[in-house]
């Protein structure tokens, strides 16, 4: 389900987008960088200050995760069901080791949100469409953010 390619657009992109239903039905959307791949059907990220995301998971457990490669210009989305692991409970133990390697915001960690993935898709800009490749469109967005971080709007 969640492929060598996703797993890499996950874990170089660093940043998802987590998608909840609020009690009133809806859409929330918020971003997490603590995330791991924990295996090919579930992916998890930390509660460090989300209180509505958790909130929104205790009452119903649908999500969409959505992470971008802006230079690729490469999408993975991913869609499940959550669930809530606070600390103190055994299974937030067991997923302490993955998430020491944040290591100045561990001990802020309330609790881990675990997504049982249920569909996995990779996304790309229609930019493919037109013919791009994805070894120019890397060189052109590096370029593009080299040239934005050089600047005096980038410091
Ligand atoms: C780049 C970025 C990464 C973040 N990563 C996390 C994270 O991993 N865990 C977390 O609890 N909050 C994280 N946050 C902070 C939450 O997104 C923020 O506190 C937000 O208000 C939580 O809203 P929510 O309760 O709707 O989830 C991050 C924020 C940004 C901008």
């Amino acid at each position: 389900m969640i492929t060598a390619e996703m797993r890499r657009i996950v874990e170089e992109n660093t940043i998802g987008l987590v998608a909840t239903v609020t009690p009133d039905g809806a859409p929330a959307v918020s971003p997490k960088g603590t995330m791991v791949v924990l295996d090919e059907t579930r992916i998890a990220f930390s509660d460090i200050r989300s209180p509505q995301t958790a909130r929104n998971i205790g009452i119903n457990p649908a999500v969409e995760l959505n992470f971008i490669d802006v230079f690729r210009r490469k999408a993975c989305r991913l869609k499940g069901k959550a669930s809530y692991l606070p600390q103190g409970d055994a299974g937030y133990d067991e997923l302490l080791p993955h998430f020491q390697k944040w290591d100045t915001l561990v001990g802020r960690m309330r609790g881990f949100v675990v997504v049982e993935v249920t569909r996995a898709e990779v996304l790309s800009s229609p930019i493919y469409d037109v013919g791009a490749t994805e070894a120019d469109l890397k060189a052109q967005w590096l370029a593009h953010y080299t040239a934005l971080m050089s600047t005096s709007s980038g410091t």
